[in-house]
């Protein structure tokens, strides 16, 4: 089949590398002319496990091209799938500050592209998240724009993969939901997904993209119950890993649930996902405090820890402080609404003068993000930083230690090496751990000497 994938981000680029990996003929097309130029190049643009050598295989062969312009991609392809981003955008005049709603002005773009340039009956799929009813807008603002008359029919086809394991979950999916209120698109799109008959969740256009943004609410509920309970389990004595291990034993449940707990969920989805459903339930006149209750205790989590950090460490501009972990999550350059850069934030404004960063992937996109930021909280935020090649180098000679992101790279570090480091070897200089997400065990640490904090889990502290 013939594919154009608009808007090559992670989602974009991902799924038009698999397509092609499946034997189709794909363009991925960006307004990004930097992107596209490193991916003509060789270059891949954002990490993703497997991503680069998906996409050097699938270039090489002459499957998988780039391009900036739309008009190239419209006419490539017989089914056009819109991958662009669909950003939370304030509500103007609202009282409100969780109300936002899903700005979908780059798919408006894109479905005028395709009217101006569609030259055969086509597919329109949209994968990109975006609120119920956006598949008529597209169907309208396609019709009111074509100057010819040649059909076509729009798909909902929401994409689920995660960051981080983008290329794992598109080749091995749950589900794939193709929505559509026209019977005609079904057969090419089954086909498409012809490997996994067993997993194609048929329905009406409505459901698919309602369905989409339902799974991303759900899971931010769960995590922010798991959340709440940690704060419980401090209070208790309660161990909010042992309260999720036994809650994930119930089959109804499930050992992949999300309810690891932590310093909240972060990341370009969860949160602008369940702004955008929040404001859907109040733009059709229906109550959902659930939704902002969600909200609420995932904003407020990253100040709870800050909480525990001024308790423990008193102090902050006598000490160097490191953090580990800047992306949304592990395996991601992407820092995107990224809990652990909120917490190196508030550091700064806290007065730290020395903090040590590292992250595997993402020490450049923070460096971008943090520039971005310019001086508007009266100072440059990179020139407290010390961008660390290495965790070892991180660790050396530091006070405070904050784990900000979930890593097997950081559960490898041996207690006793680590408190080497972080003293210098002068055993007596006290250090603190933070952990923002569960990584270490709290006996170990103590034992180490270490002033141990990891939220939801309380036990006898230095
Ligand atoms: P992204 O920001 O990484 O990529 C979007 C790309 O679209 C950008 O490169 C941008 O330059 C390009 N673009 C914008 N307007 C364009 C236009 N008119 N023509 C061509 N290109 C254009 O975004 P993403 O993370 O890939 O997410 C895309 C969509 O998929 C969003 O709606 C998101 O919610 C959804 N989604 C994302 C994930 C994820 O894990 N990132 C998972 C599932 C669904
Ligand atoms: C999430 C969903 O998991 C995907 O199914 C969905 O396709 C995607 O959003 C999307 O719509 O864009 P992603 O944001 O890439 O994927 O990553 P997750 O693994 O879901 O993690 C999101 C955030 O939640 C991270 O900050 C992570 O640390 C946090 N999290 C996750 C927790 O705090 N606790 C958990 O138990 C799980």
């Amino acid at each position: 089949m013939k594919i154009s994938t608009i808007g090559s981000g992670y989602v974009g680029l991902v799924t038009g590398a698999i397509f092609s990996e499946w034997g189709h003929e794909v363009i991925c097309a960006d307004v990004n002319e930097s992107k596209i130029e490193k991916l003509k190049q060789g270059e891949v643009p954002i990490f993703e496990p497997g991503l680069k050598e998906l996409i050097d295989r699938n270039r090489t062969s002459g499957r998988l091209k780039f391009t900036t312009d739309n008009k190239e991609a419209v006419e490539h392809a017989d089914i056009i799938f819109i991958c662009v981003g669909t950003p939370a955008e304030e509500r103007i005049k609202s009282h409100d500050q969780y109300l936002k709603r899903a700005n979908l002005t780059y798919v408006g773009k894109v479905a005028r592209d395709i009217a101006m340039y569609i030259d055969r009956p086509k597919i329109v799929v949209d994968k990109s998240t975006v609120p119920v009813k956006t598949g008529e807008h597209v169907e309208k603002t396609i019709k009111r724009y074509l100057s010819k008359d040649i059909p076509f029919w729009v798909v909902s086809n929401p994409e689920f993969l995660r960051e981080g394991q983008a290329v794992k979950d598109c080749l091995d999916p749950d589900r794939i939901v193709i929505g559509c209120n026209q019977q005609e698109p079904f057969k090419t799109m089954r086909e498409l997904y012809s490997r996994f008959p067993e997993r194609i969740i048929e329905t009406n256009i409505w459901s698919a993209e309602l369905g989409k943004l339902a799974a991303n609410g759900f899971l931010a509920i769960s995590i922010s119950y798991a959340n709440i309970l940690a704060r419980l389990c401090d209070k208790t004595g309660a161990d909010v890993g042992q309260v999720a291990k036994i809650m994930k034993a119930d089959r109804r449940i499930g050992p992949k649930a999300f309810l690891n707990a932590g310093i909240g969920y972060g990341g370009s989805c969860f949160p602008k996902d369940v702004a955008a459903l929040y404001n859907i339930f109040s733009e059709e006149g229906l109550d959902s405090q659930l939704l902002k209750e969600v909200m609420i205790v995932n904003d407020t989590q990253v100040e709870y820890f800050i909480e525990k950090i001024k308790e423990e460490v008193w102090t902050v501009g006598d000490k160097t402080f490191s953090v580990l972990g800047l992306a949304f999550k592990d395996d991601t350059d992407d820092v995107r609404e990224s809990r652990g850069l909120e917490v190196l934030k508030e550091l700064c404004r806290m007065g730290a003068p020395k903090i040590k960063v590292y992250d595997k992937h993402a020490l450049e996109t923070t460096r971008e993000e943090l520039e971005r930021m310019g001086m508007k909280d009266g100072f440059d935020y990179n020139e407290k930083l010390l961008y660390c090649d290495t965790v070892n180098e991180a660790c050396s000679d530091t006070d405070v230690l904050i784990v900000a992101s979930e890593s097997n790279e950081f559960k490898e570090i041996k207690p006793y090496h680590l408190r080497k480091a972080m003293t210098n070897g002068e055993m007596n200089r006290p250090s603190w751990i933070f952990e923002g997400r569960h990584t270490f065990n709290p006996t170990e640490m103590l034992k180490e000497g270490f002033i141990f904090y990891s939220i939801g889990r309380p036990f006898e502290r230095k």
